[in-house]
């Protein structure tokens, strides 16, 4: 198969209706402090237990098109002594890989961060190829104060952001190109909006200098909320249209899907929001979800690093948010489906 076909060929699994992506990819200081939370340690044996009970919920691939591993995840094997990403492909799903090693501050940009992880790259992309990695995911923060993000953080993350996808296409590895407009700060939701279109707007000018195909690529932005100490909260509808408004200003039509990240809303916040923007008209791209804790927040809550007592209950809770996720694909989610198993 040549490149292209082998690209298109994994957006149309990853690209389909009524599914969403699974972030699993936290890295090692994040995945110790969501185990924190839960009283566990951070253990290799620990989250390789963890993600592979998960992963083997049942069912899993009827919402869940893809999942983002972490570099460690995807040569870890199951009990049932089989690979974490053979496990992703029999549930019908395609298995990816984070591959950004991290943030550091932006020399001469207080305030501001660069995301680094270019060096190498394109050796690295052909292992985890082998390892049966089908896309990547690469993340890039903003966080708002009165002077961030400035001109040069926003300039120097949409290059690097399309340097990595540029590369990943090059090795047949579809790029999930992730700019997050953070939600820290007593910012309002004018300014996240107005952050989030100056930020997408330069990573789309930095995807079209280096040549990345936007059919074959994922985007993965915040969605348009206040800041968490604001003072006033926004409601579905406005952050519905708020956010739609900011993407058909800012991404051409020829992306095929927007997965967004939750950011630190809650899980009920994720779904309504998703299900909100899936109930307006119909928009050039498909709305969807790559959630990360909106996901696996009440699995981990469930299962608490027991997986021989607390299995069925933490994929049970897995399985539910995917499900509702599923429903806020079509705008079909309701406030009672939280209280039904
Ligand atoms: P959250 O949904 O928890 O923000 O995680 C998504 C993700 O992959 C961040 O890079």
């Amino acid at each position: 198969m040549n490149i292209q076909d082998e690209l298109q060929a994994t957006i149309d699994v990853l690209v389909q209706k009524g599914k969403g992506i699974l972030a699993a990819d936290e890295s090692s200081p994040t995945i110790a402090k969501r185990f924190k939370a839960i009283d566990v340690e951070s253990t290799e044996e620990n989250r390789r237990a963890y993600r592979s009970l998960i992963l083997s919920t049942p069912g899993l691939g009827e919402f869940i098109s893809g999942v983002i591993l972490f570099e460690e995840t995807l040569g870890q094997r199951t009990d049932d002594d089989i690979t974490i990403p053979e496990l992703c492909t029999k549930q019908g799903i395609v298995p990816g890989i984070k591959v950004d090693a991290g943030k550091l501050p932006l020399a001469n940009s207080p305030g501001d961060e660069i995301t680094q992880g270019l060096d190498g790259l394109e050796l690295r992309l052909k292992g985890y190829k082998e390892q049966g990695a089908r896309f990547a995911k690469w993340r890039d923060v903003y966080n708002i104060s009165e002077t961030t993000p400035g001109r040069l953080a926003i300039e120097a993350n949409a290059e690097v952001l399309a340097r990595y996808a540029a590369i990943c296409q090059s090795q047949g590895i579809v790029p999930i190109v992730e700019p997050e407009v953070l939600i820290d700060g007593d910012h309002s939701l004018s300014r996240c909006a107005e952050v989030s279109e100056a930020v997408f707007h330069e990573v789309f000018h930095a995807l079209h200098r280096h040549h990345v195909v936007l059919e074959h690529m994922l985007l993965k932005p915040n969605m348009m909320v206040p800041g968490k100490q604001h003072s006033q909260k926004a409601s579905p509808d406005e952050v519905a249209a708020q956010t739609v408004r900011v993407l058909r200003r800012t991404v051409p039509a020829a992306v095929p899907s927007i997965n967004f990240l939750s950011g630190g809303l809650t899980p009920e916040q994720s779904t309504a929001y998703l299900n909100a923007m899936n109930q307006m008209n119909p928009q050039p791209w498909e709305l969807t979800f790559s959630y990360g804790r909106a996901l696996q927040e009440p699995a981990l809550q469930a299962w608490k690093g027991d997986s021989i007592n607390n299995a069925q209950q933490t994929q049970s809770a897995l399985y539910k948010r995917a499900k509702l996720n599923g429903a806020a694909r079509y705008g079909k989610y309701m406030d009672a489906m939280e209280s039904e198993n």
